[in-house]
């Protein structure tokens, strides 16, 4: 690994933020093996180092995962002048971390939101050549019926002559199915839905690929992902060692 400045590892550690951490450097509060480490500026490699904070070891991770029960509401960004976005759900120590959502779902679409600091993750999972399944449920006007099933599973073409790939439709009662779809084109699923005529009313979104959205999390909370989540993911990435 490179090596990194002491105060950027320990800033994307989410610790405190960069101007708190050198304070911290300098007042002598951090050991880098062993030895009291009295500049910010430090470059080491922090994955062949042990560095202390008050005499208690850090653990580094070059790349963070979470999941979050995203509520409807809010944006999916990383900033927004206007509107409450769902970076605004996360503690201060988190959102120094340089976390950003894996693709997008709409302000008035819920459910499992991906937020990570690694951006070949990211890419992977939002890619259509990795063909990582989202499954969302939906709730429409109208009935879905296997016609639309077929429909699906032949690949649509929606009203602006856009072509889908074949996606599942379930039906699951009267007004709601199961939708599964290996790419996130704008809208999508509205789009495909709206297309066979079933407008949405609800959507969320319940899995990426093996992982399920934690229902105990409930609206707007959030988790790191266990190491059993990430090497599933990892895995159907292509990205596991
Ligand atoms: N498809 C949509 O139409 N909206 C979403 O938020 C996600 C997928």
């Amino acid at each position: 690994m490179p090596l990194v400045r002491m105060d950027k590892v320990l800033a994307d550690m989410g610790l405190a933020s960069r101007k708190e951490l050198r304070e911290m450097i300098k007042s002598g509060r951090v050991s880098v093996d062993g030895q009291v480490e009295k500049r910010p500026e430090r470059k080491l490699d922090p994955t062949a180092t042990r560095i202390t904070l008050n005499g208690e070891e850090l653990r580094y991770q070059a790349h963070h995962y979470y999941m979050m029960d995203k509520p409807s509401g809010l944006v999916t960004a990383t900033e927004d002048r206007e509107q409450k976005t769902v970076m605004d759900l996360l503690p201060p120590e988190l959102r120094r971390m340089g976390l950003f959502p894996v693709g997008r779902l709409d302000k008035d679409t819920s459910g499992l939101l991906l937020l990570t600091d690694d951006g070949e993750f990211a890419h992977r999972v939002i890619s259509p050549k990795s063909c990582v399944e989202k499954l969302y449920y939906a709730k429409v006007e109208g009935s879905p019926n296997e016609e639309d099933a077929a429909a699906f599973a032949a690949g649509l073409t929606l009203a602006d002559g856009t072509r889908c790939l074949p996606a599942g439709l379930e039906i699951l009662g009267e007004d709601c199915c199961l939708v599964t779809v290996t790419e996130g084109k704008y809208h999508q699923v509205k789009r495909m839905l709206a297309a066979r005529g079933k407008p949405v009313k609800e959507l969320r979104r319940l899995s990426i690929g093996g992982l399920k959205i934690d229902e105990r999390l409930g609206p707007g909370g959030f988790r790191e992902l266990t190491e059993k989540d990430l090497c599933k993911l990892l895995c159907e990435l292509d990205m596991g060692n």
